[in-house]
């Protein structure tokens, strides 16, 4: 008899601190035969017998054991950091498998925490990530937003960030670094027009670029 298959359950598991776990994120992962976590969301949910599969990083790999694990009608259970809304495996999971056979449960964004930090809103800020690659994204583009959220941690993303202020989008702007959100660790600092090409970063950081007149 060929098994029934279960959706994949995607799981937004916020961004470190278990205060921002939401219940309905344990109940997720509690139904979980199969965990698939990367190295960063390893520990989460330690009372979970579930089989846990290392995400990686090979996408196409990870996306065929979860089709052979849910062909066995298993339960598999995606745990995606932050929110899944926002560059994460989900969206490659959900274009493979189809919207109908993926249940996604929201979680609280690095993104909402780093604004919420700053006690800004965020509706008109732009998101992008040089968590693997320099953004491919001009000023002109990202002038008009006012709010830039630029997700990273690689050594390079401050160079990038750096050229992007000074020599792309000028002056007006103030620079803040906030890094390791919720954390015990957690810091978040202006840095100065001319200080960002050398600033160390947390590998979880995301830096603000805010017009200046929004912090005033
Ligand atoms: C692959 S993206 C995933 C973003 C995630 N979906 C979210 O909503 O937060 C990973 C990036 O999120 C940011 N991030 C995640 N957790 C963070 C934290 N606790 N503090 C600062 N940045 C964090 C960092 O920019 C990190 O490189």
């Amino acid at each position: 008899m060929v098994a029934a298959k279960k959706k994949i359950i995607i799981v937004g598991c916020g961004p470190g601190a278990a205060d921002y776990i939401t219940p309905a994120a344990e109940a997720a992962a509690a139904k979980a035969d199969v965990l698939i976590v990367s190295q960063r969301l390893k520990d989460l949910f330690p009372g979970c017998r579930a089989e846990r599969i290392d995400s990686g990083t090979d996408v196409d790999g990870i996306l065929d054991i979860i089709a052979a694990r849910r062909n066995e009608g298993r339960q598999v259970v995606l745990l995606a950091m932050g929110d899944p809304g926002i560059f994460s495996l989900a969206r490659p999971v959900i274009d493979r498998f189809g919207r109908e056979n993926c249940e996604v449960i929201p979680g609280i964004s690095s993104v909402q925490i780093a604004f919420a930090r700053l006690s800004l809103d965020w509706q008109d800020a732009r998101i992008i990530s040089a968590f693997n690659s320099n953004p491919e994204t001009t000023a002109a583009d990202l002038r008009p937003a006012g709010k830039i959220a630029v997700l990273g941690g690689r050594e390079s993303d401050p160079l990038w960030t750096a050229g992007l202020l000074r020599k792309q989008l000028g002056s007006g702007w103030r620079l803040l670094v906030c890094e390791d959100l919720t954390h015990p660790n957690e810091r978040i600092r202006e840095v100065g027009a001319d200080e960002p090409t050398t600033f160390p970063v947390s590998t979880r950081a995301i830096v603000l670029i805010i017009r200046e007149e929004l912090l005033s």
